[in-house]
């Protein structure tokens, strides 16, 4: 079995490679923001404060999270609804990124993303999958790239989705959200020690998942091991 750690900030292009590698080889994309999205999502429906550690943890026994793949994928169900795109609003970055903060939180989403693991081959993107979810990974990766460049892309990814975004709404709101990831208590999106640290700022998609290939190609006798 072989386990591949992605982690890095918002709009690195993390999830685009993840996707695109764990197509070329047959395995498990593992989103976990989305989970801190649909909790983040669960918290601004019932308007719960998502600053608010006292209320969320009393929320969370009323969360059932459910991880499917559809076609390859990755869905999530909270409590039996699939939320699709409804988790990708700006406000829910924000909110999923409050949300993550808080350490029952953290603990909730542990053995959903322990579990995927232990039971298929994975490549899983987050921000602390080397350091805490996945700390035996084969590979981790921290990949980077320029505020700019990483505001660029994700404001290109909102528009294809229909979603109205203007860049420098998306630059702010993404330095915000980060400097909040990486700073906070708990987990913090920083690279394990022994992760090898990717800047892709100049790089196509393509480029990116070709490195990436190549940082892997090594440890490809594990897939079937
Ligand atoms: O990857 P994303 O932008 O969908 O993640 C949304 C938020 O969830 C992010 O701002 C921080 C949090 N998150 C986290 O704390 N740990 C992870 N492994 C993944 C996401």
């Amino acid at each position: 079995m072989i386990q591949i750690a992605i982690d890095g900030p918002s709009g690195a292009g993390k999830s685009t490679v993840a996707k695109a590698l764990a197509q070329k080889l047959g395995i498990v994309y593992v989103d976990t923001g989305a989970l801190y999205r649909t909790i983040g999502y669960a918290a601004v429906t019932r308007g719960i404060s998502t600053k608010d550690a006292q209320a969320l943890e009393a929320l969370l026994p009323d969360i059932h999270i459910d991880v499917k793949y559809e076609n390859g994928v990755q869905c999530v169900y909270l409590n039996g609804e699939n939320l699709g795109d409804r988790i990708r609003r700006p406000e829910i970055s924000m909110a999923a990124s409050d949300v993550s903060a808080i350490p029952a939180v953290r603990a909730f989403l542990l053995d959903t993303q322990r579990d995927i693991a232990r039971r298929n081959n994975v490549v899983m993107d987050g921000r602390d999958i080397g350091t805490v979810i996945l700390p035996d990974a084969d590979v981790k990766i921290f990949m980077v790239a320029s505020a700019e460049a990483r505001a660029l892309r994700r404001t290109k990814e909102l528009e294809e989705k229909g979603m109205s975004a203007n860049y420098e709404d998306v630059l702010r709101e993404m330095k915000e959200r980060d400097a909040q990831d990486s700073g906070r208590a708990i987990a913090p999106a920083i690279p394990a020690p022994d992760a090898i640290h990717l800047d892709n700022s100049g790089m196509s998609v393509e480029e990116s998942v070709d490195a990436v290939i190549k940082l892997i190609e090594p440890h490809l006798n594990k897939l079937h091991a």
